[in-house]
C-alpha cells in the first residue's frame, strides 16, 4: 500500500490523568506523532513516561484531554477493528483455547461468514507456528507462545495499524530475540498484514532492531527529544559498529 497520506497522526495531544484527592498528572503535552503508510515506527522512553498512554490514545481506547487523532483522514472516535493493540501483558482469556482466543475479536463481525472466520484463524495459527496447539489453554503455553497468540489475536481483524506495547518485555532474552526475528521476517516478507506498525519499548536495542524511525521521548510531561532514522539494512545485526552507534546515540539522548 503506498499513499502520500499519513496512516495515523496524533496532533497536538495533551493527556491528563485524574488521580485521587483531586490531583492530576499531565503525562504528555502538545505531542504530535505522524505514522506513514508502510512505516515501522519505534517509540522509546523511560518507564512511566507515557508510552502506553500514547498507544491507548492511538488505539482509540482513551480520548485525549486535548488534541486529536486523525486516522486515514478522519478524526478517530473510539476503537476500530482497523487498529489493533497488543498489550504489554497479553490479556488472554484463561477459559478459552488458543483457537477461541484468536477467534474472539471476530465474534461480533457480521461481514464475515463462519467459514471465512475459521480460515483466518487457521492461517494465523500457521503464521505464528502454533499448529497443533489449537485446543491448548493459555496456562499450557510458554510465555513466548502466549505472546504469539496475542499477536495472532491482534492480527485476526486484518488491521491497517498494529500497535505493539513492549511486546518482548515479559519474555526471557532468547525467546524475545526469536520473536523479534520472527516479526522482522514477517515484516520483510510482507506476511504481516498491517500497513504500519508502531512499537513502544524502554528497550532501545529491540526498537532499533525493528524500526525505520525511532522517536525518543523524555521529560515530564513527555515530549519528543529526537527523531532518529534507522537506515541499517535488514535483517539487522546487533553486533556491528553501526548498530552500537545508533543505540548509543539514542541512549545518550535519554540519560
Ligand atoms: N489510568 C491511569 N490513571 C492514572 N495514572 C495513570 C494511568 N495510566 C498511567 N498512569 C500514569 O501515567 C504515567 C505514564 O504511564 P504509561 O503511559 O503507562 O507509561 P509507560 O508506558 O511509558 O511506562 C505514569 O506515571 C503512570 O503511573
Ligand atoms: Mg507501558
Amino acid at each position: 500500500m503506498s499513499s502520500p497520506e499519513p496512516l495515523i497522526e496524533m496532533r497536538d495531544v495533551t493527556h491528563v490523568y485524574s488521580l485521587r484527592r483531586g490531583t492530576s498528572l499531565k503525562v504528555i503535552e502538545n505531542l504530535s506523532i505522524l505514522v506513514k503508510y508502510g512505516e515501522f515506527l519505534g517509540i522509546v522512553g523511560p518507564s512511566g513516561c507515557g508510552k502506553s498512554t500514547i498507544l491507548r490514545i492511538m488505539a482509540g481506547l482513551i480520548k485525549p484531554s486535548s488534541g486529536v487523532v486523525i486516522f486515514r483522514g478522519a478524526v478517530l472516535n473510539g476503537t476500530t477493528h482497523r487498529i489493533s493493540l497488543m498489550h504489554q501483558v497479553p490479556p488472554l482469556l484463561p477459559w478459552l483455547t488458543v483457537y477461541e482466543n484468536i477467534h474472539l475479536p471476530l465474534i461480533s463481525r457480521s461481514d464475515l461468514t463462519e467459514e471465512e472466520k475459521r480460515i483466518k484463524v487457521s492461517q494465523l495459527i500457521e503464521l505464528i507456528e502454533l499448529t497443533g496447539y489449537e485446543s491448548a489453554y493459555p496456562y499450557e503455553l510458554s510465555g513466548g507462545m502466549r505472546q504469539r497468540v496475542a499477536l495472532a489475536r491482534a492480527l485476526v481483524t486484518d488491521p491497517d495499524l498494529l500497535l505493539l506495547d513492549e511486546p518482548f518485555s515479559n519474555l526471557d532474552p532468547l525467546t524475545a530475540l526469536i520473536l523479534s526475528r520472527e516479526i522482522e521476517y514477517m515484516w520483510l516478507e510482507s506476511t504481516l498484514p498491517p500497513a504500519s506498525v508502531v512499537m513502544v519499548s524502554h528497550d532501545i536495542d529491540e526498537v532499533v532492531m525493528l524500526s525505520d524511525r525511532v522517536i525518543v521521548l523524555g521529560g515530564r510531561p513527555a515530549r519528543i527529544l529526537a527523531e532518529v532514522p534507522i537506515e541499517m539494512k535488514r535483517p539487522r545485526n546487533k553486533k556491528t559498529d553501526e548498530f552500537y552507534t545508533l543505540v548509543d546515540q539514542i541512549y545518550s539522548l535519554i540519560s
